[in-house]
């Protein structure tokens, strides 16, 4: 489909093809044209600028004044794909239960874990499909998704073949992560297994078949000290590199291990959570090219500090946004109010949450040449907002939809 929007208030997001990522100051620079024309051609970004120049030919045009226009939100960190709900837990905690009290007792991972055993694929697939649609219609165009609730191996590539069959049904775009070390299950104590042998054995249990059927493009597991710590990890870093696996690391939520030390040293694509730091691990990613996911609706869900994001951005630190979806830790995905609490809670600019929730999230799934800022020749994944002020106004007015149509590939979604 060819469609020419015509008199845009602001087309924000424009950025040079070639920019990666944007880390330091450049992150707080947002640049957009104020009252803009943008020709979407066979499903690609073809031409912009501003309307003094907009050409005059037979493509259709479709009149937004008073609306915006930003690059569709890249959510580089989500456990979309699962079965179920956990809003007991929450019921737990609001009475004065902690996450890890409720995770020690079987509920959790673990509580999830039983629901997707307890799921065919299909009902899987069906469920997660509704919370898909919810989050293209709040702005979301592409979206990594974790397996991680199956806990052994049939269930792991149920996950992953449910993703799998999401994607091919969907007009965004969802990467799938291998998410082989979340929760240790009963099955592995009773056999003996530790957090590093059960990580050995999931990998070697699942990798053939996930680089068979093309299951996954990334590494993941939950590193921290009451669920995998750094030998697990080092098995995790041993597969990226056997598989061609790139890592996305849950890490340093509760207790800092040491491991984002290793993760960056090893070349990890991102490490994400990071709500405790040390000294020593901000140090580590320092002008390095790992990027730093950062989770708020996670923090502010479960009542845990909020990530240094000031000081990472101080200190050139690549920083991304996500949402971290998932019914335990943060049972929402709506970028948009993540962009608002990374602004209130972590005191980035708007123009750092919105570069964070699309350019560099883009980079933290490796698609930066296709996706996350309105350049000639990225994939037409834009949206379009109802009448704002401004594009900042995303960041600022929370709770509502602020988007009245994405289009993905260039058609209406
Ligand atoms: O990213 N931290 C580990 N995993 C998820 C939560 C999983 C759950 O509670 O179901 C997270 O927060
Ligand atoms: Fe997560």
């Amino acid at each position: 489909m060819n469609l020419r929007l015509i008199n845009i208030k602001q087309l924000g997001g424009v950025h040079p093809l070639n920019t990666k990522a944007l880390r330091g100051k450049a992150l707080d620079q947002f640049p957009l044209i104020e009252n803009a024309f943008l020709t979407l051609r066979n499903g690609k970004i073809e031409e912009f600028g501003p309307m003094s120049e907009c050409p005059q030919d037979e493509t259709p045009t479709q009149d937004l004044t008073g609306r915006c226009i930003l690059p569709a939100f890249v959510d580089s960190h989500s456990h979309l794909v699962y079965a179920g709900t956990r809003e007991q837990e929450f019921n737990l905690r609001l009475k004065g239960a902690s996450y890890e009290e409720i995770a020690a007792a079987g509920g959790g991972i673990l509580n999830s874990a039983g629901r997707v055993a307890a799921t065919t694929q299909d009902e899987m697939q069906r469920q997660s499909s509704l919370r898909l649609n919810r989050l293209i219609a709040n702005g979301t165009g592409t979206l990594e998704i974790k397996s991680g609730y199956g806990l052994d191996a049939e269930n792991e590539l149920k996950m992953l073949r449910t993703i799998k069959a999401l994607n091919e049904t969907s007009h965004a775009t969802l990467v799938p992560t291998f998410l082989a070390a979340h929760a240790l299950p009963s099955w592995a104590k009773t056999k003996g297994m530790n957090d590093a042998t059960y990580t050995k054995y999931m990998l070697d249990a699942c990798l053939p078949t996930i680089k068979a059927e093309g299951l996954a493009q990334f590494l993941d597991g939950f590193i921290e000290r009451d669920y995998f710590k750094l030998t697990a990890l080092e098995h995790l870093i041993e597969a990226s590199a056997a598989n061609d696996l790139p890592l996305k690391i849950h890490i340093n939520q509760f207790y800092d291990i040491g491991g984002i030390q290793m993760a960056v040293k090893a070349g990890a694509l991102s490490v994400d959570h990071l709500e405790v730091m040390t000294q020593e691990a901000l140090k580590s990613l320092h002008g390095s090219d790992t990027i730093a996911t950062l989770l708020p609706s996670c923090s502010y869900f479960l009542g845990i500090p909020y990530a240094p994001a000031r000081q990472l951005i101080e200190e050139d630190t690549l920083v991304a946004l996500a949402t971290d979806y998932n019914p335990g830790s943060s049972p929402g995905g709506n970028m948009q109010l993540v962009c608002n609490m990374a602004c209130a809670k972590m005191k980035m600019t708007p123009a750092e949450a919105l570069n964070a929730a699309t350019l560099n999230g883009s980079a933290a799934l490796n698609l930066s040449h296709r996706k996350g800022s309105i350049a000639i020749g990225k994939d037409a994944d834009i949206l379009i907002t109802k009448e704002i002020p401004s594009l900042e106004y995303i960041c600022y007015d929370f709770g509502t939809n602020h988007i009245e149509q994405t289009l993905l590939a260039g058609l209406p979604s």
